[in-house]
């Protein structure tokens, strides 16, 4: 790109700051306050490198997002969907990457966020294959606490995926990348939507009817559980399109051995019908979310300390 920005760079003297941190921090943080470091990732319109407070070495990951792809590309709306979602959710829990400050110059816009030392879910499963049970069971559970509070808050995630799952120093999960979510606004569930996923994890409903709501997310869910213990897609085809047919044909299988509680729970996520998917209920009814936080395969877990109990080893 004839243009491309020489970044990571610190941002201008006319920087506009317009997001204050939530109350309870004590000093406001400031674009220069940061010292920008290595790239941490690299998107197809930004990129992720590692700030540091320069007083206090606290370490935070700076999206930067460059404005004239942005322009280019009519993708104006994915970073305000990012940063309203991020907005939304505030500080509000352990399980979501928290945006602490986001600014712009010229060239970006910058979001200041959570940073996760231990790379993504993603990296892990491809190192491993899949993960141990009790592993599984943590994660399983540390997605649906996270994911409950986003849909508490109104906000779907729409791309649900092990390479939005970070993990911070002690390997607890963070959701991340909120740049397809939707805030939606109290009275509709199922809306509308132009947006396309990763092809993996889309749920059917997205495929015929051009909808997602809340319980589009618990279909990412399933997959995610199933790619967890068996270290295979659920969905999976030789291209994108034959992966969308296995979906809607609900053609997937088990392989041997899959623990059968855990078979189960996959098998009551991965219902085409939105509204009969486990958890999908809204609250009170018996298909709320407690009903899937309820679920066997789920009962060792401590929920009160599910954030500070340590993740079982990862084998
Ligand atoms: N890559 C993208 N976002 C990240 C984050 N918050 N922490 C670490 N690496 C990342």
């Amino acid at each position: 790109i004839e243009d491309e920005q020489d970044l990571p760079r610190p941002p201008p003297p006319d920087f506009q700051a317009n997001n204050r941190p939530k109350s309870g921090s004590k000093t406001p943080l400031t674009p220069n306050d940061v010292h920008y470091g290595k790239t941490l990732g690299e998107g197809s319109f930004s990129r992720v490198v590692l700030g540091t407070h320069r007083r206090t070495g606290q370490q935070y990951a700076v999206k930067i997002i460059d404005k004239n792809y942005l322009i280019r590309m009519k993708k104006k709306e994915t970073a305000l969907a990012e940063k309203n979602a991020l907005v939304q959710l505030g500080a509000g829990h352990p399980g979501i990457v928290r945006l602490y400050l986001s600014y712009q110059d010229a060239y970006s816009l910058y979001f200041v966020l959570d940073y996760a030392p231990n790379g993504e879910l993603q990296t892990l499963l491809t190192r491993l294959g899949s993960l141990c049970l009790p592993c599984v069971r943590h994660y399983t559970a540390q997605i649906i606490d996270a994911i409950d509070y986003v849909h508490q808050k109104h906000v779907i995630h729409r791309d649900l995926k092990p390479e939005n799952l970070l993990l911070d120093e002690d390997f607890r999960l963070k959701l991340t990348d909120f740049g397809t979510s939707k805030v939606l606004d109290p009275s509709g569930e199922q809306r509308k939507s132009t947006f396309v996923g990763t092809p993996q994890y889309m749920c059917p409903e997205l495929l015929e009817s051009s909808t997602t709501g809340p319980s589009s997310d618990l279909w990412a869910l399933g997959c995610i559980i199933f790619r967890m213990i068996t270290g295979r897609f659920a969905f999976n085809g030789l291209s994108d399109y034959l992966t969308m047919q296995k979906i809607k044909q609900m053609d997937y299988s088990f392989p041997e051995g899959v623990d059968g509680h855990a078979k189960d729970l996959i098998q009551k996520l991965l219902v085409p019908n939105p509204s009969e998917r486990l958890g999908a209920g809204t609250s009170g009814s018996n298909n709320d979310i407690q009903a899937l936080r309820s679920h066997p395969f789920l009962v060792s877990i401590k929920w009160d300390t599910l954030w500070t109990d340590e993740v079982p080893a990862r084998e």
